[in-house]
């Protein structure tokens, strides 16, 4: 089982993208702070709702997608009784994985993860670190793990902050522009709607030409 920590925009995201990419419901579980959002999000996508200890004693893997200042928090709650094999994928920003380490059984292997919003449509970028152990195996399977979400790149830990403002937050530089392009289009005398769809179209076409 796959439990995502976090029931926001980016938890939503995330568990969008897995279900649209195929990932069977039956794999994925969802914990919110609030049980009334995760209820929403398990219904919406026909994942499990778990409290935070449950989910951790059965998860092969844990996306923590809470606010960077909550995870010590769940952390604590969480590595009692996590799985010793259980991968740790973190994608709180600016956190580093020997944070996230120090909290867990020594040896629990840590990826961290910077994606943005565009995982929902499987378009996504996922940048990931490998902690101190988290060897090409566990690398692999965090890459298998993420890879229907969109394009999956690694680098070295130190460059994440980098990827944060190009990766990230990518998608919002495009909206600007496009949003700006239709403009244009529609001050040239072009309905709204047509312009919007010739600047994403724009966009996309020219994502796709170079990929
Ligand atoms: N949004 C993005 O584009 C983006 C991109 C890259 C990385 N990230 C990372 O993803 C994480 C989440 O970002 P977000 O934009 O999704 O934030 P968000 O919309 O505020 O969602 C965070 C969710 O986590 C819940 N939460 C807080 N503490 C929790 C706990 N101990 N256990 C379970 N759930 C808990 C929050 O509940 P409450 O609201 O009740 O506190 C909220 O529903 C952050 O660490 C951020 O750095 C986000």
């Amino acid at each position: 089982m796959i439990v995502i920590y976090g029931g926001g925009a980016m938890g939503e995201s995330l568990l969008a993208g897995l279900v649209r990419g195929g990932r069977d419901t039956a794999d994925l579980a969802v914990c919110d702070r609030s049980a009334e959002r995760a209820r929403t999000l398990a219904e919406r996508y026909g994942a499990r709702q778990v409290e935070a200890e449950e989910g951790a004693r059965s998860a092969e893997a844990v996306l923590l997608v809470v606010p960077p200042k909550a995870v010590p928090g769940l952390l604590d709650r969480i590595a009692p009784v996590l799985r010793p094999d259980c991968l740790v994928l973190s994608l709180a920003a600016g956190q580093p994985t020997g944070e996230v380490e120090r909290a867990l059984r020594p040896g629990t292997a840590v990826v961290r993860v910077m994606p943005n919003t565009a995982v929902e449509v499987g378009q996504g970028m996922c940048v990931l670190s490998g902690g101190r152990h988290a060897g090409p195996d566990r690398i692999a399977e965090a890459c298998r793990l993420l890879g229907p979400l969109g394009d999956v790149v690694e680098i070295p830990e130190e460059q994440q902050d980098a990827a944060t403002a190009l990766a990230g937050s990518g998608p919002a530089y495009f909206y600007y522009v496009i949003e700006h392009l239709a403009a244009a289009g529609a001050a040239l005398g072009l309905a709204p709607d047509a312009a919007r769809r010739m600047a994403v179209a724009a966009a996309s076409g020219a994502g796709g030409m170079l990929r």
